[in-house]
């Protein structure tokens, strides 16, 4: 089926280029017959994985509690691959009857699920330890905690049944426990989604269903110069846009290249299974080069990759929550 180039007024998007999606063994074909759920994917990362699967073939269910978002990705994925390929199912991802409804729904639609990625979390829960609320932290760990644990109990028996599936979250920390200035009530939820993933690797070693994680550092797509300053909070470093321009931050990586280290990640995730991969790390396997002379803006450190360490850094200085990426 031709693919079509689809811009967006809702979606912070680019259309779809080979520039991201051309790397061996990623083809239109690859996950064709597979069926996808990306849960938060209707915006940035997410939003990104999901239209890369549908490119390369696979049925995606966006799951998201954003139904604007979520209504215009399904309209962008299906336009963009030409076929009936995306299905949208607004959810709050703490709740079980949504996600029942959820299952219900894709399999209604698609027959199955053969993927899961775990993706959805609230990028503004953060906070220091002593000033946070607790309430915070107890919502940190419902989308990440409790979501993922019944996304898992809702898709995998299934695929334990038919003997094939990929699992994946999402990790803020996987090889590096960064100290994340002020974001411990996120990484305390992050924390907790990837350790029941990486125990979910172990529960369904030799079953057909390989688990692992994937830390998308630095995806997304943010006009730094416009970010308006958010409320001071105790414990966090003061706002300076400033910061932002710091060299390596011009090499932010789009989400639809992050789309392609997923599609890759899973193509191979036999070898990923029980660990977890930090996207520069996916790149370099797949010899992307990101940013390239051709595509890497003017100035700062000349577009360089940035090293996993720098990235890891990067973010962990800025902390999450300030605006949510893509927005
Ligand atoms: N962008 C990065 O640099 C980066 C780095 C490391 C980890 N991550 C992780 O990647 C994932 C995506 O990050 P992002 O930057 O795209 O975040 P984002 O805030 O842009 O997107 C998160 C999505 O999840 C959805 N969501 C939030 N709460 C939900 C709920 N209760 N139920 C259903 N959907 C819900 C939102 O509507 C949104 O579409 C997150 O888990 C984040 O922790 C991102």
């Amino acid at each position: 089926m031709a693919k079509k180039a689809v811009t967006s007024e809702i979606l912070n998007i680019e259309p779809i280029d080979l520039t991201y999606l051309n790397y061996t063994g990623i083809t239109e074909e690859c996950l064709a017959g597979k069926t996808a759920v990306v849960t938060g994917g209707a915006s940035n990362v997410g939003l990104g994985y999901a239209r890369a699967l549908a490119w390369c073939g696979a049925n995606v269910v966006v799951a998201d509690m954003n139904e604007k978002a979520g209504n215009e990705t399904q309209r962008v994925i299906n336009e963009e691959n030409g076929r009936d390929c995306c299905l949208f199912v607004p959810i709050n991802i703490t709740q079980q009857a949504d996600i029942d409804r959820l299952k219900d729904q894709a399999f209604a639609k698609f027959g199955k699920v053969d993927i899961l990625l775990n993706n959805a979390m609230n990028m503004r829960l953060n906070g220091p330890v002593l000033g946070s609320k607790v309430e915070d932290l107890e919502a940190s760990f419902q989308i990440s905690g409790k979501g993922v644990m019944m996304c898992i109990q809702a898709f995998v028996p299934g695929m334990i049944e038919r003997g094939y599936g990929v699992v994946t979250y999402s990790a803020t920390q996987f090889h590096y426990c960064p100290p994340m200035v002020g974001g411990t009530i996120y990484t305390a939820g992050k924390a907790a989604a990837t350790s029941l993933v990486m125990s979910l690797a172990n529960e369904v070693k030799g079953k057909g269903v390989n688990v692992f994680c994937l830390t998308p550092a630095g995806v997304g797509r943010m006009d730094f110069s416009k970010m308006p300053a958010p409320p001071a909070k105790e414990g966090m470093p003061k706002f300076d846009p400033k910061m932002f321009w710091m060299p390596g931050f011009f090499g932010m990586i789009p989400p639809e290249a992050g789309g392609a280290a997923m599609v890759y990640s899973i193509l191979h995730a036999d070898q990923l299974h029980g660990s977890g991969i930090i996207i520069s790390d996916a790149f370099t396997a797949m010899k992307f080069d990101y940013p390239n002379k051709e595509t890497a803006p003017k100035g700062g450190n000349g577009g360089h990759r940035l090293t996993d360490m720098e990235l890891t850094m990067a973010f962990c200085t800025m902390g999450p929550g300030y605006t949510g990426f893509g927005k």
